[in-house]
């Protein structure tokens, strides 16, 4: 309606006169306000409807000081009134005021010889004093114009700062009429049945306007594929990094090098598959529960297979197949604790098991799943993340195989600078840290871990003798948020993620 008000007001006044030469003049002479008035010039300009002309004029604006001193008075009056007829000494005037006040007011007061401030008492000389101060700055606010010396000394005690203000001078444009006609946007079948497209004023084609933001789906930065290839995208992926991980082109890649997909959708996973499958003792700091979820309900495992089970409690306690095993007393009690998995690597303990249970064909597989683990979460650490892992299993394979499928898993997501460093796994031996070179950071950066799983893990599974298995896992978010430069989690996973980043990431690119 304000709108409204301005519009009519602007094309009506322009009707019998020539010029408005100044837009703020004009709105405060009829009550409008000047952000709308400027508003309605500016669209009525485009239309062409008038013609504006910008006006810039210096003005004064309180500052917050400034604004205060209007409410309580000047610092000096306040000190002023503060002293009574027969005098004050200096402690006490000072407690009765704030410090700012009873510093700048005392400053101020003695300037203009309205107190003498003895040694002892403060005094009025004067009985009576107006605060100019306030006056002036009440003048200010209302915009009315003051002398040089005084905004001199505002500016210089800081009470006022200067400010452009910006309006408009109007006359009548090509297109003026008294009211504005309202322009069609669109051409209608009503309007070609009664014909009245003759008359209409269509509004123009904006070309450079872009188009509405789909309403859709989006990818979230860890499952995000490449579907296209592109110029600027190109120089992006090479700006950013050469850890470079996304979800499905890593199934791509893992799927190009011959290897199936791991059945990863049970998150509730049994100690036992987690755990003892994998030789790992059960006073291991890992299975504490520091470190694990365990589950409240059900909170132990309906069933695992007996004759498999106790074969795994033997080599935990005596060893077998020429291991002394740990020798402590392995308690099925624990084996049967569910907890969230740690690690995908139980999921390809039950595998393993599985192949084991029919004549031996060797076996490439993949997962990429969720795990969880019970730490403290900050910009690096959730309580769950993403787990990348590959496994091959045939006769005979050496530590030179696994080398050489490292290798070349990793150099197709384009990390072909690889280093290994001798690490400790309870399941593999030997186990290896994996390290690649970051161009972007220009240092070697952890990647992922790997091993030969030990005897101890597959004999007692029941696979032949001569049967190998080298493993690697390393964890989707850290390559991806490197590739994203996102440098705290939360805003990759979790509540906190702003959704609008998810639909403007840029895709990114494995392997350049
Ligand atoms: N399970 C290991 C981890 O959670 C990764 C790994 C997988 C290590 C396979 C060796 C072999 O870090």
């Amino acid at each position: 309606r304000e709108r409204a008000m301005a519009e009519e007001a602007i094309l009506g006044y322009l009707e019998s006169k020539d010029e408005i030469s100044d837009s703020g003049q004009f709105a405060s002479e009829r009550g409008l306000d000047h952000n709308e008035v400027v508003n309605v010039i500016k669209s009525l300009h485009g239309f062409r409807y008038v013609v504006a002309q910008d006006i810039k004029r210096e003005m004064w604006m309180l500052t917050d000081e400034g604004n205060a001193y209007t409410v309580t008075g000047s610092p000096e009056v306040q000190l002023f009134l503060a002293i009574p007829p027969e005098g004050i000494p200096k402690e006490e005037l000072q407690k009765k005021l704030d410090p700012s006040v009873f510093k700048i007011g005392s400053a101020q007061a003695a300037k203009r010889k309205w107190v003498e401030m003895g040694k002892q008492l403060v005094t009025r000389k004067i009985q009576h004093v107006e605060d100019e101060v306030k006056s002036l700055l009440l003048q200010i606010q209302d915009g009315q114009a003051i002398n040089q010396d005084e905004i001199k000394a505002l500016k210089a005690r800081k009470l006022i700062v200067p400010q452009t203000w910006k309006g408009y001078s109007v006359k009548k444009g090509p297109n003026y009429a008294p009211k504005r006609k309202k322009v069609a946007t669109d051409l209608t079948r009503e309007n070609l049945q009664r014909g009245d497209w003759k008359e209409l004023e269509f509004k123009e084609y904006n070309f450079s306007a872009k188009g509405l933001p789909i309403e859709s789906g989006h990818l979230h930065p860890l499952l995000k594929a490449r579907t296209y290839f592109h110029h600027n995208f190109l120089m992006e992926v090479a700006f950013l990094s050469n850890i470079k991980l996304v979800r499905h082109q890593l199934k791509g890649i893992f799927r190009q090098m011959g290897f199936e997909e791991m059945p990863t959708n049970n998150y509730v996973e049994s100690s036992f598959w987690n755990f003892d499958a994998l030789f790992q003792p059960q006073q291991h700091p890992a299975r504490d529960s520091h470190d694990t979820f365990f589950l409240q309900v059900p909170s132990t495992t309906k069933q695992l297979p007996e004759d498999y089970v106790e074969r795994v409690k033997q080599i935990h306690e005596s060893g077998g197949y020429q291991s002394r095993g740990y020798g402590y007393d392995w308690k099925r009690e624990e084996a049967d604790k569910n907890l969230l998995r740690t690690h995908t690597t139980a999921v390809s303990s039950r595998m393993l098991y599985a192949l084991a249970q029919k004549p031996f064909v060797p076996k490439k597989y993949y997962s990429i799943d969720r795990v969880f683990r019970n730490e403290a979460v900050d910009r690096t650490h959730l309580a769950e993340f993403h787990q990348i892992e590959g496994l091959v299993c045939d006769r005979g394979l050496a530590l030179g195989d696994l080398l050489g499928v490292l290798k070349e898993f990793f150099s197709r997501l384009g990390m072909s600078k690889l280093r290994f460093k001798p690490a400790y796994n309870p399941y593999t031996e030997p186990s290896m840290e994996i390290f690649s070179y970051h161009e972007g950071l220009g240092k070697w950066v952890e990647i992922g871990n790997s091993g030969m799983f030990r005897p101890e893990m597959l004999l007692p599974m029941g696979l032949p003798e001569d049967v190998r298995v080298i493993a690697w896992g390393l964890s989707l978010e850290r390559p991806t948020m490197i590739l994203y430069g996102i440098d705290n989690i939360r805003d990759l996973f979790g509540h906190k993620v702003d959704l609008g980043l998810i639909k403007k990431n840029s895709i990114c690119r494995l392997g350049l």
